[in-house]
């Protein structure tokens, strides 16, 4: 029932995993879909500078899993627009070149999903660095603020306009061995709620979406055994598909929200319940 037919939406990180699932779950629902992510394919300049950007981005870089401009294409498909472009959240200059090219092709600006993020900085205490816990922040936190402060011009000036920030249940509940993550999961919270303030003049909506364990490619690179564990605690005994959180970002996205904002919503099979 939901249509976004009409919107111009724009996804970060969405070259896999759930800001991919949630790029063709727009492109379904009738959004035109501008696909970005820090990887793309074809991108020769990728693979000596990703290790900085942590494990995950240096393991992927190069294969096949990088489907930027293919989630485009496969959006086309659908009778749509959609444009597939690289895009680092921690560079303003890359946002607001993408935020100009969008607006030049597309005319207009409606949706920014908040996605981007990297979750393989897991250490104790004693092994964490700085430049660990602040890549963490600079990403998941300061990236989502980067490309919220440029569509908020666009949004407020058309008078609509909605950001869905994925944050994670445990920027709720914490997460062991992971502070810089856990910190700007909770810090993604923050931020939605103080801009739902300021955007409510505007008729823009700010709202995180807050998802549990959900098994893209990046979480079940994890030992097995650990995941079995992990699925044993959760209530309904299994993790979720990215196809369970893109349709909450897509309410969130459309008219239909238009009295919701500055939420926090879980989407977690009941694993923020515990209390143990
Ligand atoms: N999978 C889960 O269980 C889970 C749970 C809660 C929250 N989340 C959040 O959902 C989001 C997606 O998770 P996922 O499991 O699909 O992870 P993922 O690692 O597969 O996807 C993250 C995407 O972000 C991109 N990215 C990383 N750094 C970037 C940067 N600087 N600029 C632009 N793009 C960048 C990556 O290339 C990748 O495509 C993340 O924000 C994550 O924290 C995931």
């Amino acid at each position: 029932m939901i249509s976004l037919t009409g919107k111009v939406a724009l996804v970060t990180g969405a070259s896999r995993g759930l800001g991919r699932a949630i790029a063709l779950f727009l492109g379904e629902t009738g959004a035109d879909v501008v696909v970005t992510d820090l990887l793309i394919e074809n991108d020769v300049t990728d693979k000596d500078k990703m290790a900085e950007y942590g494990k995950l981005a240096a393991h992927f870089s190069g294969t096949d899993k990088v489907r930027t401009q293919q989630t485009a294409d496969e959006i086309k498909k659908m009778g749509v627009r959609s444009l597939g472009h690289k895009m680092d959240v921690t560079q303003p200059a890359q946002i607001q070149a993408v935020v100009s090219e969008t607006l030049k092709q597309m005319g207009r600006i409606d949706i920014l999903v908040n996605n981007a993020g990297v979750m393989d900085n897991m250490a104790v205490m004693e092994k964490q660095t700085l430049n660990m816990f602040e890549r963490d922040l600079k990403i998941n936190l300061t990236g989502a603020f980067n490309c919220i402060q440029a569509v908020w011009p666009y949004m407020k000036k058309q008078k609509w306009g909605r950001i869905v920030n994925i944050s994670s249940f445990v920027g709720l509940r914490g997460a062991l061995a992971q502070p810089g993550y856990g910190a700007s999961k909770a810090g993604i919270i923050g931020l939605t709620r103080s801009l739902a303030l300021e955007g409510a003049g505007y008729g823009i909506t700010v709202n995180a979406v807050l998802p549990g364990f959900i098994g893209t490619e990046a979480v079940k690179m994890h030992d097995p055994k650990m995941l079995d564990q992990i699925k044993d605690r959760i209530p309904v005994k299994r993790m979720g598909n990215p196809d369970e959180v893109a349709p909450l970002v897509a309410f969130l996205g459309s008219d239909h929200s238009s009295y919701m904002t500055g939420t926090a919503i879980p989407v977690t099979g009941g694993a923020d319940l515990f209390s143990f």
